[in-house]
């Protein structure tokens, strides 16, 4: 692994322990295996995280030992899976300092987590006796921005649908930063919900939301942030981001698949109406009708994924026993090494800021005029797994005059040896293609 000087001007985490990473690589067991004869060089952890063997061990050893549901039973293994259901909950709220264990809401993953808000509205807005701020019609507001992966556009696009309310977005700037000029005008007194991602998932850029969440406040709206792909890589502080909701998912943070975190101001999940309905969320239920639980539990209808939550809790703790600012300084040396490397491919296009400020680990480009597919599948010839496509961001492609990327991402486990594998395979590419 080469170490990277960081440029004067930025963070240099002199206070940050370093680790080792061949060793935190020997955690993953899939680390070993090779792909069409070539060592995996995996650069698409922004899609999907390895597992560690310390998750993995966790989940197996749930449903060997503990296996039960949850919340119902009084017997001896439903009142231990109980207890790690609840536990995992306890270290998720610890890992992005929530005020209350109870406002973390396990889902099956960030898009669960924004529909069920955006329902909530939704629901709100068809019961005069709700919360004023949560209920929407015509000539509200809705605040999106152009870098949202779609699980951010389309449930506030089907919510204005619902509701009659107008959905409006930042704009992105050429160097792939949300273009904040027009704040003021775009988030005003009719704004009733901003909803913006925290890291793009194409673009890597992180958005420091300091001056939003201040309009946002003076206008009275309410601010929901996609943490999805800034959880997994950098400490979260709700405290500190002052949202009123953020949403990630296991999958990205060394967790299973099937599990995802929303995460909401007790005073705010308490004033939302339920989304799902059926068991568990209830208080009482009549043939006439029901009245129903205090969150989390209103929002986690019927069997929730209770060995994932578990896992997702093992996880936890090891991202915490790494270091979120330890993963966060290795991660910020894998992008200024790649920016520079790729910056040397003759041809190569970058999508989003050039520069490892502000950004994260996640690096789009386009190749000359090969197509993402074609540079994609070279590359997996060579092991080196890339995610290639609109990367579920459509509209960050039309902004740019393409039709797809092709998308690296880094992980705690990701070396500079494997960035380099990918600027040879592009030179595969270039020869292949030119
Ligand atoms: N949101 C995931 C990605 O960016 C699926 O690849």
């Amino acid at each position: 692994m080469t170490t990277i000087a960081i440029p004067p001007g930025m963070p240099q985490y002199d206070d940050v322990p370093r680790y080792d990473v061949a060793a935190v690589r020997a955690d993953f067991p899939i680390l070993d295996r090779e792909v069409n004869g070539h060592p995996l060089v995996y650069l698409d952890s922004a899609n999907t995280s390895h597992k560690p063997r310390q998750v993995l061990d966790v989940l197996a050893e749930h449903y060997a030992r503990h296996n039960a549901n949850v919340s119902r039973s009084v017997h001896t293994l439903g009142t231990e899976a109980t207890e790690a259901y609840e536990g995992a909950r306890a270290k998720v709220a610890a890992f992005v300092n929530a005020p209350s264990v109870d406002e973390v809401v396990f889902t099956k993953n960030s898009t669960e987590a924004i529909n069920i808000v955006a329902y909530a509205f939704s629901n709100a807005s068809l019961r005069a006796d709700a919360d004023p701020r949560l209920r929407l019609g015509p000539g509200d507001e809705i605040v999106i921005s152009e870098m949202e992966h779609h699980s951010n556009i389309v449930p506030w696009q089907l919510l204005a649908e619902r509701t009659g309310a107008t959905l409006r977005w930042f704009p992105v700037t050429d160097n792939g930063r949300l273009d904040e000029s027009g704040l003021t005008d775009l988030v005003n007194e009719r704004t009733k919900i901003v909803s913006l991602v925290h890291m793009s998932n194409i673009l890597g850029t992180v958005n420091a939301t300091s001056r939003i969440t201040a309009r946002v406040r003076e206008v009275e709206a309410l601010l929901l942030l996609d943490c999805s792909q800034s959880v997994p890589h950098m400490p979260i502080d709700v405290v500190d981001l002052d949202a009123d909701f953020i949403v990630f998912t296991g999958h990205k943070m060394c967790a299973p698949t099937g599990i995802g975190v929303l995460w909401g101001r007790t005073e705010l999940l308490a004033a939302m109406p339920p989304v799902f309905g059926g068991g568990s969320m209830i208080e009482t239920v009549t043939m006439g009708g029901s009245t129903y639980a205090a969150p989390p539990a209103r929002f986690e209808a019927g069997t929730p994924p209770i060995a994932e939550a578990v896992a997702l809790g093992a996880a936890v703790d090891y991202l915490t026993g790494i270091g979120m600012r330890s993963i966060q300084w290795h991660e910020k040396q894998l992008t200024a090494y790649a920016l520079d490397a790729l910056g040397g491919v003759p041809g190569l296009r970058i999508f989003g800021p050039e520069v490892p400020v502000g950004r994260g680990g996640t690096i789009s480009f386009a190749l000359g005029d090969v197509h993402p597919h074609d540079v994609g599948q070279v590359l997996d010839s060579l092991g080196v797994q890339v995610r290639v496509g609109h990367h579920c961001a459509r509209p960050v492609c039309t902004r740019f005059g393409v039709p797809a990327t092709t998308r690296a991402s880094f992980y705690l486990y990701t070396t500079t040896e494997e960035i380099d594998a990918l600027v040879a395979g592009l030179e595969q590419v270039r020869k292949v293609f030119a």
